[in-house]
């Protein structure tokens, strides 16, 4: 054997090794996520994460190749979310509620965490259409608007482990549900319309508001749609005067507890 194939058969080696220390990382990742749920630890641990983060920063600050280190890492970490995700969730997360709850910083957040994807259905609709929502709205209707819901719902059906963001409406219609529940739990967010009405008094962006926006309506508003919502719902995450992170831990805390009973 030459040096050259000599340095070829090393690097296949190192390879190995590196096969190796993922097998184990992984498994390693199922087991934190076990132990956790077996002791009724938090899932969401986002300053120990930080933790590891920088332990590994500060091993690799003296590396010649750390930004290619770092990059490497950095998929690797996501890859590692991606596990305990799929160990945790083998359905789609759902979120529905009324406008302004937070389905959407929600989403965002748990998509981070647990690097799964988000469809924000009213951002798809509005892409798809070539118009925001106020526009599908004023020229086509709200039961166009409605029907694409419903379409776009039925198309989700094929995806598996993502969140979807369902715009504020979604949720009344019963065929609707129907799909949501097919392959997904449904996580109903909820506030106090005072708390609603803080979040959207600015907002031009939802048809349903305009001239409307005020406590007394929104308040209304919620009540017609209360008992459809909570009769979609396999869980409940109250959000007034909680942390992002809050929400999200107890959302996940009760998925795991419903999975289990
Ligand atoms: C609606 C809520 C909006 C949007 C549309 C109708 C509703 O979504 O789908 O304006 O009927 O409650 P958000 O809940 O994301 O604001």
């Amino acid at each position: 054997m030459n040096d050259l194939e000599m340095y070829r058969e090393q690097l296949a080696m190192c390879d190995d090794k590196m096969i190796d220390a993922l097998i184990e990382r992984n498994a390693l990742i199922e087991k934190i996520v076990s132990y956790k749920k077996k002791y009724g630890l938090p899932i969401l641990q986002p300053v120990q994460e930080k933790k590891q983060e920088q332990r590994r920063e500060e091993r690799l600050r003296e590396q010649r190749y750390r930004d290619e280190m770092e990059d490497v890492f950095q998929r690797i970490v996501r890859n590692g979310k991606r596990v305990q995700a799929h160990q945790l969730f083998n359905y789609n997360i759902v979120l529905i509620g009324f406008m302004g709850v937070g389905k959407s910083t929600v989403s965002d957040y748990l998509s981070t965490m647990f690097a799964m994807k988000v469809v924000e259905m009213d951002q798809v609709i509005a892409e798809r259409e070539a118009m925001c929502i106020p526009d599908i709205f004023a020229v086509y209707g709200e039961a166009y608007f409605r029907d694409k819901e419903t379409a776009l719902l039925v198309e989700l059906q094929k995806e598996k482990n993502v969140i979807i963001s369902c715009g504020g409406g979604a949720a009344l219609r019963a065929e609707n549900v129907a799909e949501m529940r097919k392959n997904g739990r449904v996580v109903l967010l909820t506030a106090r319309p005072g708390t609603i009405y803080e979040r959207v008094k600015d907002s031009t962006d939802r048809p349903l508001l305009n001239g409307n926006n005020n406590e007394a309506y929104i308040a209304e508003l919620m009540e017609k749609r209360r008992e459809k919502y909570e009769a979609a719902a396999d869980i409940v995450v109250h959000t007034d005067q909680k942390s992002v992170l809050q929400i999200c831990e107890e959302l996940v805390r009760k998925l795991t507890e419903q999975e289990r009973a």
